[in-house]
């Protein structure tokens, strides 16, 4: 059974707010973009999926590097902004991540992008199977979530950490005459990881990113909270060719078996030649 869209309504609400401060929101540009955008690979040239435009920040910096960009978003609102933002540079829709992606076809996109929008999805299985399917080979998918460790012992220490957990978010702004509480899950490290792995994804990079030095101007208290706290983390992964099975992979004969270790690790055996064994 598909998840609701446990966000659409709170995003709505904090549309407005959102696109006007995400540029330099000290989260958003001095600690999850820099560190997002250096786990990208090439973009020009290449067909991306963003999921989870918001009011389309991303979706200009891919635009801007040559990429061609079909960007989603459950909130209305939200990709209302992204619309007005890049015009007809990319194509924006509104769709659900919680809902099977069935409507795009197979091997669609080389890069697949999601900042910090995961949190609002219960099941990663069907998700990561689906982002799979819609890549080609090789294909990358890049994606920030909160930080399975501060949303667990900062955020809400009394659940289980094994647990994914149903749990909401206050984003109080009072500049914007904002108070809104936004649903979504807390999951433990495991949660990520296992359907990342299990819809066939190799894993190339995992981040957990420090603030940048302007973060530390606008807002020294909560960088100096992060620089020995995460706040996120962010992950690098590859739909790659099948790849032959390592020798490694193979049922080891004996651990000693000198021919075993020169066939899975040949620097090995130069090594020992260098040393004279
Ligand atoms: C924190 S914002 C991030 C937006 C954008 N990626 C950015 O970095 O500026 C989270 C976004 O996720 C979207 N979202 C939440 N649940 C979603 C879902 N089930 N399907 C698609 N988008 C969703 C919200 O509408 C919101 O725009």
């Amino acid at each position: 059974m598909p998840d609701e869209p446990i966000a659409r309504t709170g995003y709505d609400q904090l549309a407005d707010a959102y696109a006007a401060q995400v540029a330099s929101k000290p989260h958003n540009a001095f600690y999850d973009r820099p560190a997002l955008l250096a786990l990208l690979p090439a973009v020009a040239h290449r067909h991306v999926l963003e999921a989870g435009c918001g009011s389309g920040v991303y979706t200009e910096w891919l635009v801007n590097h040559g990429a061609t960009v079909l960007a989603l978003d459950v909130s209305p609102k939200m990709v209302a902004h992204a619309q007005a933002r890049l015009q007809d540079r990319a194509t924006i829709r509104e769709a659900d991540l919680s809902q099977p992606l069935d409507f795009l076809p197979a091997a669609a996109f080389d890069l697949i992008v999601s900042a910090l929008v995961l949190d609002y999805v219960r099941d990663w299985d069907r998700l990561f199977s689906d982002f799979f399917r819609l890549l080609r080979v090789p294909g990358h998918l890049v994606f920030s979530v909160g930080h399975p460790s501060a949303e667990f012992y900062e955020q809400h220490p009394d659940g289980n950490y094994f647990e994914i957990e149903a749990v909401e978010a206050t984003f109080d702004w009072p500049a914007f005459g904002v108070h809104v509480r936004i649903p979504y899950y807390r999951r433990p490290l495991s949660a990520m990881l296992d359907p990342l792995l299990g819809a066939g994804f190799r894993l190339e990079r995992l981040v957990e990113p420090r603030p940048t030095a302007e973060f530390q101007i606008e807002d020294p208290q909560n960088y100096t909270k992060l620089l020995r706290q995460p706040g996120f983390i962010c992950f690098r992964a590859c739909k790659d060719a099948a790849q032959p099975a390592h020798p490694a992979d193979r049922p080891c004969r004996c651990a000693q078996d000198r021919a075993f270790f020169d066939e899975c690790f040949p620097d090995l055996r130069l090594l020992s030649r260098r040393g004279g064994g």
